[in-house]
Parts: structure tokens; C-alpha cells; sequence
């Protein structure tokens, strides 16, 4: 299925930018092209990244990951996002928080996950 964003990054400052539409080829950070972020390319604990996700009735509930991924201040999932066809939501979480996280029910979604140390990580619902 077609989504409607992707996920940039300065290799340099590490400065995010969700892409809307068209190309990011000529998006320059810090003097250097933004670099597209693959998911679930980092060399890292699959089963502490990889968004786990369940349906109840008309929701979906989410976690990172099967055993949950730590919450510390220099260690942490900074957002989670859904993307579907036709839309984008993305929550912001801080330390200290758990990473449970409800979104409705869209099949053929993607669910993000974005550790501050291990890049982006994805799972398909
Ligand atoms: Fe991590």
C-alpha cells in the first residue's frame, strides 16, 4: 500500500524531518543531503524494537517491543507513529513513560517506532 510520509535524518545533527510529499533530494542539513531512515536496518535487540501490536475490537493497542524497550533519559522511544494511506498520527513520548500507545483499528497501517539510539523500527498491521 502507498504511505504518505517517510522518515529523513541529518547524519550530522540528527535532526528529524517527516517528508510529506515529493522527493527529498535536494533537502540539505548541515551543509549534507538528509539521509532516508530504513526500518529496522539497525544492528540492535529485534524483540525490544520491533512495535508489537494487538487489535482490540476497533483499536490497536502498541508497545515497543515484545519485552519492552527501556525509558531512560539518554535511552528511550521518542515517538510512535501510524501511517496509513490517508493519514498520519504520531505521538511523542518522554522517559519515564511507558510505550503503550492506542490507535484506531486501520489495517494495512504501519506502526513507527523511534528509538533516540537505534533509529526507526516498523511493523505492519
Ligand atoms: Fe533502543
Amino acid at each position: 500500500m502507498s504511505q504518505n510520509v517517510s522518515f529523513y535524518r541529518c547524519p550530522v545533527c540528527g535532526n528529524i524531518i517527516g517528508l510529506i510529499e515529493g522527493n527529498a533530494e535536494h533537502i540539505m542539513c548541515c551543509g549534507k543531503p538528509m539521509e532516508k531512515m530504513v526500518a529496522n536496518s539497525t544492528d540492535a535487540a529485534q524483540e525490544k524494537h520491533v512495535p508489537y501490536v494487538e487489535r482490540v475490537e476497533d483499536e490497536l493497542l502498541v508497545r515497543v517491543g515484545e519485552v519492552e524497550h527501556p525509558m531512560e533519559k539518554d535511552h528511550y522511544i521518542e515517538w510512535i507513529a501510524q501511517v496509513s494511506e490517508n493519514r498520519t498520527t504520531r505521538v511523542r513520548l518522554y522517559p519515564e513513560q511507558s510505550t503503550e500507545t492506542r490507535f484506531p483499528y486501520i489495517p494495512g497501517s504501519t506502526i513507527y517506532a523511534y528509538c533516540n539510539k537505534h533509529g526507526l523500527w516498523m511493523k505492519e498491521v
